[in-house]
């Protein structure tokens, strides 16, 4: 069993946990994922990492409430426990690979969309370890929908915030503030947007226009996370990938947007996965038993 230690509500729909998970603690790097599951029965959920701590050998995730699984998580308290945790899964970010000196030459952009501002987190403060100031931009819809902005302001080199409705920060959407800094004279060699499909899809349309190498996180389309299920299957450039064994991070000018989140929403129906395997074959589905199938 994997204790909970502190257990908070964010904002109205986004929650934060500290997990005891010595082992995953420990070779955690920037970029990965884990799989809890509240029971032995229960259905496998992947979350990001936001953040980890080796010596105390805690790991913290944010999610949001979307399905029955995530709903209950959010009864959970300090004290409880999930009876897995599973992980660090996925490839690490590909910036861990680089070498440091080569990074410290590099201009650096991440852009974080509301709940895709946790796994924003350890990337920046991986950097800020390394003597890399990155730039970050937040946007959120409202104020009350802003994360981390104080743990992103200790490590980030500048931090732009902005929400949608101007209720906090800069007004308008994170494409904006992109705009904005390129047209003030930044010349960023590399992007990092995690956030919302939609929100990946425009950044990467808007960094094209610069020229700026634009790297995306596709853990939205995932469903068990373990390579089974085929729910993930995304086309970047002229390949077939599957974000949670191959990823969770793509190039993302490379990644076929409108057909990803074409996909995610057939895969919601028994219908649309019926569909998806009459068009694609097994590899849609490998019958994990774990993701709600086709039953
Ligand atoms: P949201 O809808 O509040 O959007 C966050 C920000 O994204 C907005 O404030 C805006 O600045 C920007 N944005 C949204 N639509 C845009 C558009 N069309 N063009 C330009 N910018 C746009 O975000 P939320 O409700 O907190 O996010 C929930 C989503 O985040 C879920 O779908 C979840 O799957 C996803 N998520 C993704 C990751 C990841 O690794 N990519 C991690 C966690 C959550
Ligand atoms: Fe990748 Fe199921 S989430 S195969």
């Amino acid at each position: 069993m994997f204790k909970i230690t502190k257990a908070e509500q964010l904002t109205s729909n986004i929650y934060l946990m500290d997990v005891v998970a010595p082992r995953v603690a420990k070779s955690c790097k920037p970029g990965q994922f884990i799989i809890v599951r509240l029971n032995e029965t229960a259905e496998r959920i992947p979350l990001t990492i936001c953040d980890y701590d080796a010596e105390a050998g805690t790991v913290t995730i944010v999610f949001q409430p979307v399905g029955a699984s995530t709903h209950k998580m959010t009864s959970l308290k300090a004290g409880d426990s999930f009876a897995d945790f599973v992980g660090p899964l996925g490839c690490p970010s590909e910036l861990c690979d680089e070498d440091i000196e080569e990074l410290k030459k590099k201009k650096i952009l991440f852009v974080a969309g509301g709940v895709g501002t946790a796994p924003v987190y350890p990337q920046v403060k991986w950097l800020h370890e390394h003597g890399v100031a990155a730039d970050v931009i937040v946007g959120a819809k409202t104020k009350d929908l802003l994360i981390l902005e104080k743990e992103m302001e200790a490590v980030a080199g500048n931090l732009y915030v902005t929400t949608d409705d101007g209720s906090y920060g800069r007004h308008g959407m994170v494409t904006a503030v992109i705009d904005e800094l390129v047209a003030a004279g930044n010349q960023y060699d590399l992007c990092v947007a995690i956030g919302p499909m939609i929100m990946m899809k425009f950044c990467c349309l808007t960094t094209k226009k610069y020229g700026i190498k634009t790297i995306v996180s596709m853990n939205p389309i995932m469903v068990d996370g373990t390579g089974m299920c085929g729910a993930c299957r995304l086309v970047v450039g002229d390949e077939v990938k599957f974000a949670c064994v191959d990823g969770p991070e793509f190039d993302g000018h490379l990644v076929d947007f409108d057909q990803a989140m074409k996909r995610q929403q057939m895969y919601k129906t028994q219908e649309g996965r019926a569909m998806l395997k009459l068009q694609e074959g097994d590899t849609h589905h490998g019958g994990c038993g774990n993701c709600g199938g086709d039953e």
